[in-house]
């Protein structure tokens, strides 16, 4: 059953009906219509998520990327260096990095896909429309934005807010390693399908990523993949699905 502050959370969010994973048809972040009938206390999220491994893998790329020759060795010669980094266009195009923001010994880690114009010029992840969703969500596991560390797939806006290219992805994935082995989440909650793709190395549509759990390469950590807010924002019935989302991390973060 729903707590009234959930139910309150989840008008927030705009989620009046709840959907179960099953009636979920094959979609992908662009082409999706999900709404029944089924109230939300229909769900039953797995209690021990099955891991699953991408069906389209994507072989890695031939190119190495530069080798960032800036300090990784602690949390503030990351953070540093980053602002630091001059190693792609998008860093020497933007306003300002965008390194990430929250609490570095968090056990949820959220990695985007990029910052925005808001980003830009705030130097903060998701402080967007996006970001005021994202919050919302979070707040209905009772999770405050300061709990958790936000940060993006690469830490510079891309011009005209275009996809990242495989190189400028390559580059910065050299940070985002040294943060996900400095915090050392429990989970990772990836955001959208560039972050997913980058993440998990395929090419599997979202809304298929979505119906596991998922391991980062690598490693041991778990991810969740789920739609990005901005998707979401622009395909409210998809919402519901994003809630089922939540509600798995959140019992993954409580076990
Ligand atoms: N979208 C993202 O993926 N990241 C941000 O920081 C903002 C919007």
């Amino acid at each position: 059953m729903l707590s009234a502050r959930q139910k309150h959370c989840l008008k927030g969010i705009g989620i009046r009906r709840w959907v179960e994973r099953s009636a979920t048809p094959e979609i992908s972040e662009t082409e999706q219509q999900v709404e029944t009938d089924d109230p939300l206390v229909n769900l039953h999220p797995p209690s021990a998520p099955p891991v699953e491994t991408c069906s389209e893998p994507v072989a890695e790329p031939e190119l190495k990327p530069p080798v960032i020759d800036l300090p990784l060795d602690s949390w503030e010669a990351i953070q540093h260096s980053i602002h630091q980094c001059q190693s792609c266009e998008l860093g020497r195009n933007c306003i300002q990095k965008v390194p990430g923001i929250g609490n570095q010994q968090a056990d949820l880690l959220i990695i985007g896909e990029g910052p925005g114009q808001d980003e830009d010029i705030k130097g903060e992840p998701f402080v967007g429309r996006s970001g005021q969703l994202l919050d919302k969500m979070l707040a209905a596991i009772g999770i405050a934005r300061s709990q958790a560390f936000i940060t993006n797939i690469v830490k510079c806006r891309p011009p005209n807010n275009r996809d990242p290219h495989v190189d400028e992805v390559q580059t910065c994935n050299q940070f985002l390693q040294a943060q996900i082995k400095h915090i050392n989440p429990e989970i990772i909650l990836s955001v959208g399908r560039i972050s997913a793709h980058s993440l998990l190395h395929c090419n599997d549509p979202v809304g298929h990523l979505i119906k596991e759990m998922h391991q980062l390469p690598g490693t041991e950590i778990p991810v969740k993949v789920t739609y990005h807010p901005a998707y979401l924002l622009r395909t409210p019935s998809a919402k519901a699905i994003a809630w089922q989302d939540m509600k798995t991390l959140h019992q993954i973060l409580n076990k």
